[in-house]
């Protein structure tokens, strides 16, 4: 292991040790400059496979699109690449919202923490679109502020690793499935990250 990947273990370990939204936000903070450099090396293609499955489903470029977890801007990018012109972006760290400003892939972009969600009004926008938040430290009460900001009809479309769709994504679906909320419209598995482990999966529920 070279000191590199020293450091970089040290950072995803503190994400996974962040028991506050306090220390998640302090982490990227840090790691924003060398976020995307970081994650290039590791072959991180979440974005732009969630980029992929996410087009389909919203074909229109004019749709009001809400990247929730922006963070240096990534998903942006690749949303900007297939055409969309009309993507806010909201994340807790105003670090990576400095780097994500750089890639004018955005029309707003906003420090916000998603535990304060009722910030965004209900029904505002045609979808939403989330990527690599969703987690252990971020759980799946996250679908249901996405869920809530989108109008009826709208997409909601997130990319989370396999290994935590059972104990994160699953049960907020079938939970909102139950209670009549969305509809299941796709549930693909692609690449995530290259290499082991690394399976993602890139869901799309709509609002009903
Ligand atoms: C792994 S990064 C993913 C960033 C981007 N979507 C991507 O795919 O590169 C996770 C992002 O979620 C943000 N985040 C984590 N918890 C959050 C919360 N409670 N509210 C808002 N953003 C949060 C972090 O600041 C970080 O930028």
């Amino acid at each position: 292991m070279t000191m590199k990947d020293q450091d970089l273990q040290v950072i995803l370990d503190a994400i996974h040790a962040a028991k506050t939204t306090a220390d998640v936000q302090a982490v990227y903070d840090t790691w924003s400059t060398n976020y995307d450099q970081n994650l290039a090396d590791m072959g991180y293609v979440a974005p732009l496979n969630a980029a992929k499955t996410f087009y389909p489903h919203h074909p229109n470029h004019d749709a009001k699109i809400m990247d929730a977890g922006c963070g240096t801007g990534l998903v942006g990018v690749a949303l900007k690449v297939l055409g969309y012109t009309t993507i806010d972006g909201v994340d807790l760290s105003p670090e990576m919202l400095a780097i994500a400003q750089k890639t004018n892939a955005y029309q707003t972009l906003s420090a916000l923490n998603f535990q304060d969600a009722n910030d965004i009004p209900d029904n505002t926008y045609d979808a939403a679109i989330c990527v690599g938040v969703l987690g252990p430290v971020v759980g799946g009460h996250l679908i249901d502020d996405l869920v809530r900001i989108v109008q009826p009809q709208g997409i909601v479309h997130f990319a989370i690793r396999a290994k935590w769709v059972e104990s994160v994504s699953q049960p907020a679906i079938e939970r909102l499935l139950a209670a009549g909320k969305i509809a299941l419209v796709a549930d693909v598995r692609a690449p995530y990250m290259h290499g082991q482990d690394a399976e993602g999966a890139f869901t799309t529920i709509r609002k009903l």
